[in-house]
């Protein structure tokens, strides 16, 4: 169940039955080469959807992160850290007005992963502070879509080394499961990114000349991307109910 796709009546009649809420959040910034820019928001969008058949609501997609060091990329955004979660209190807050009091973050960059847990603690510090005692408590988790046990051995199992740090097999084979239209190749030298650390975007843009991080992405295929989708999905499911039924 989509939100976005849903009416005022059928949200009202969720709510009767489950506070819970997944949230896709991710990101969009340059993914090398044959990597679409919006597969950070998109990888956690099309697993969230599969989730979302089973009857959990899942709401629009938080699609752009935390992405400073990837702006030297043309059509790469971002949200300053403040704005971020200044923006991730107000979504919590206008969902928890009409009674959602679990709010699942399936995020799908690592970039956002620090402020997504400042966010928590400006959410958690906004109720703590309100002296009038008037907000329910609320509880947020963060998952991301790669961390299952499964999800994670199966990537390690199809790509080794080449899976990388950024702009990764995995991810770009996601994207192709859910569009095969848009399926890019290009040249890929050296066949592995470099590895390492970075600071602002133009310190990443000279140390990973090409946008990839560590990773062969000429090595997804869409197949890999649904067996991977749907992997992820289960567990995601699995977890997701585990939080819903969290007091
Ligand atoms: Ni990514």
């Amino acid at each position: 169940m989509r939100l976005h796709l849903s009416t005022w009546q059928e949200v009202e009649t969720y709510l009767q039955t489950s506070k819970a809420i997944l949230i896709p959040i991710g990101s969009t910034e340059q993914h090398g080469p044959n990597g679409l820019i919006g597969t950070d928001a998109l990888c956690p969008e099309i697993i969230g959807g599969l989730a979302a058949e089973s009857g959990l609501l899942m709401a629009p997609t938080f699609n752009i992160g935390v992405a400073q060091h990837h702006m030297e990329f043309p059509g790469s955004m971002t949200l300053r850290p403040s704005t971020f979660i200044a923006t991730m209190v107000d979504w919590v807050d206008s969902l928890a007005k009409h009674g959602f009091t679990h709010f699942y973050w399936l995020n799908g960059h690592g970039g956002n992963i620090a402020t997504i847990n400042a966010g928590f603690a400006e959410i958690y510090a906004s109720r703590s502070l309100d002296t009038g005692n008037g907000r329910t408590p609320i509880r947020c988790k963060l998952r991301n879509w790669w961390q299952g046990k499964e999800t994670y051995e199966k990537c390690k199992a199809l790509y080794g080394k080449a899976h990388g740090a950024h702009a990764t097999p995995s991810e770009v084979a996601v994207t192709q499961f859910a569009y095969p239209d848009h399926i890019k190749t290009a040249p890929l030298s050296p066949e592995i990114a470099p590895s390492g650390g970075y600071t602002d975007a133009r310190d990443y843009r000279a140390r990973f000349p090409d946008g990839r991080i560590g990773s062969n992405p000429a090595l997804a295929t869409p197949e890999d991307g649904e067996l991977l989708a749907k992997l992820a999905a289960k567990e995601v499911t699995a977890d997701f109910e585990r939080f819903a039924a969290e007091q």
